[in-house]
């Protein structure tokens, strides 16, 4: 069942936590608006919580699973029902994000997920199904790999996006790396194709992604990917 999202703040250790703070700055990439990133600089005060509680399901039998290497880290599905403040705010600000940056009213979660990669782990060129935009967010980078720029990147690989065509347009020669450092928060059309680069580092890289859609739509969305080789919305 998708959520709505409504609340305007959520009590984390005693204190309430607006869902968008005031003054909080949401930029576009570009002018057509077609990837939109945001920083939140009180992700300290749930970070500690959240991570835990991550790692913790992603030991849990039955609930995470990693499809392949390839295929990106272990996953743990349906943060959009997690009964945890910590989850319940980064919901909340993922539907925020995609009201603010496309003016729009509604906003339905189809899935979220949380993503552990461990070293080795990568996913290949993709684009997300079900989704009118996906949003995803850095809960920890990791360690960085100073021999290698895109170990553990998000990229973008889209031949539309004039930033990833920069020796001939319409030909795409250099994935777009947006900065994501832990609080950060990505916007992107859900075809958009991206990937990440295999992660080298020993510490878990964790994020976690929404595909959002203006109403909530029928159907399972992780349905049609069983006993395919191939993995629903890295
Ligand atoms: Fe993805």
């Amino acid at each position: 069942m998708a959520i709505q999202g409504t609340e305007e703040s959520i009590e984390i250790g005693g204190r309430a936590l607006p869902v968008w703070p005031e003054g909080q700055r949401l930029l576009a990439r570009d002018q057509a608006g077609t990837i939109y990133r945001t920083v939140f600089d009180d992700s300290a005060l749930y970070h500690e919580a959240l991570t835990a509680h991550v790692l913790a399901r992603a030991a849990e039998p039955g609930t995470a699973v990693q499809y392949s290497r390839s295929l990106g880290g272990t996953k743990i599905y349906d943060v959009e029902h997690w009964d945890l403040p910590e989850a319940r705010l980064l919901n909340a600000r993922a539907l925020a994000f995609f009201r603010q940056a496309l003016g729009h009213e509604s906003a339905a979660i189809d899935i979220g997920w949380a993503n552990v990669y461990g070293r080795g782990d990568y996913i290949m060129p993709h684009s997300h199904t079900r989704a009118y935009a996906s949003v995803v967010y850095c809960l920890e980078a990791g360690d960085e790999d100073p021999e290698d720029d895109n170990a553990g990147r998000f990229c973008f690989v889209d031949p539309r996006f004039a930033d990833c065509c920069q020796i001939e347009p319409g030909r795409m020669t250099n994935p777009l790396k947006p900065a994501f450092p832990p609080g950060a928060m990505l916007m992107f059309p859900g075809e958009m194709v991206h990937f990440v680069g295999p992660y080298n580092g020993t510490r878990p890289r964790i994020t976690i992604a929404w595909n959002v859609n203006l109403e909530a739509i029928e159907g399972s969305p992780l349905e049609p990917f069983l006993n395919k080789q191939t993995a629903p919305a890295g």
